[in-house]
């Protein structure tokens, strides 16, 4: 990858507020701030004033105090929104949102899609796993409404995919269809793109994991993509890496293009 030489960021200060657990997404923007010439302040919540009950508007406002720009990861929209109320004069971006929505992953999914394949336009994707609780999939789903492609839906038992998510797609003219667990195999054969996720166990979700496995792949399409945003669980097993289309290591790379994009675009 190398030195990239950008300095859009440079003399800017980014500030990290994550409330929740993260490797690539955090890692990822603070490369991506690094890259672009910029530099990270983080918050430590455990050795942070939060700890003596200090209140997130309180501690949000003494970020925009120092920072040109915030990144949030938390666990709900009412904490994202408190966060909000506390900056007022700094882009907030969101880094991932409790069960509802991480739309930079979104953004990253689709640029993988389109390095992987060419185009994004009329892929014909399966997304399979917690279709309840994983916000990547909340967020992929609508990105992918601009595209015209044919979203096909397998969730483990008691992780459906919402009904007001299909409605709402189904309100846009987006061609998707809910498949049941026993379908997933057939399903294989037809997509261009399969993207799994892992069962949101920290959230409450409890089922039984749909696996893809090695097999499952033999009379798969040409050129399959395989996707998965990480970390995951055991849906996808390690032997599947050696495969062609295993493009989840890629897809967090291009996530990282993709943040710098952003952060360029908002702070550059
Ligand atoms: C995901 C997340 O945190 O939502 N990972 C990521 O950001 N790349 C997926 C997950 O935790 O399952």
């Amino acid at each position: 990858m190398g030195d990239v030489g950008h300095d859009e960021l440079k003399g800017k200060i980014v500030g990290f507020l994550f409330l929740e657990k993260s490797t690539r997404t955090l890692m990822s923007f603070k490369t991506a701030v690094m890259r672009l010439g910029g530099k990270v302040l983080d918050l430590d919540i455990d050795v942070s004033s939060m700890g003596k009950g200090e209140s997130l508007y309180d501690t949000a406002r003494t970020f925009e105090t120092y920072v040109d720009c915030l990144i949030v990861r938390c666990g709900s929209l009412e904490v994202l929104n408190e966060i909000r109320r506390g900056v007022r004069r700094i882009p907030v971006i969101n880094a991932g949102c409790g069960i509802y929505s991480h739309p930079t992953q979104a953004l990253g999914d689709v640029l993988t899609m389109r390095q992987e394949r060419g185009t994004v336009s009329g892929v014909d994707v399966a997304i399979v796993g917690d279709l309840k609780r994983g916000r990547t999939v909340n967020s992929l789903v609508k990105l992918l409404a601009n595209y015209r492609a044919k979203i096909r839906l397998v969730g483990c038992k008691h992780c459906e995919v919402g009904r007001d998510v299909v409605k709402w797609l189904i309100s846009k003219g987006v061609d998707v269809k809910c498949y049941e667990v026993g379908d997933f195999d057939g399903l294989l054969k037809k997509c261009n793109v399969v993207y799994m996720t892992r069962l949101q166990k920290e959230r409450g979700s409890d089922g039984e994991v749909i696996k893809l496995v090695p097999s499952m792949l033999r009379d798969s399409r040409d050129g399959l993509v395989i996707m998965h945003p990480l970390p995951r669980g055991e849906e996808l097993s390690e032997e599947i890496d050696s495969e062609l289309g295993a493009a989840y290591f890629r897809q967090m790379e291009y996530c990282m293009w993709v943040r710098m994009s952003l952060l360029s675009a908002v702070m550059g």
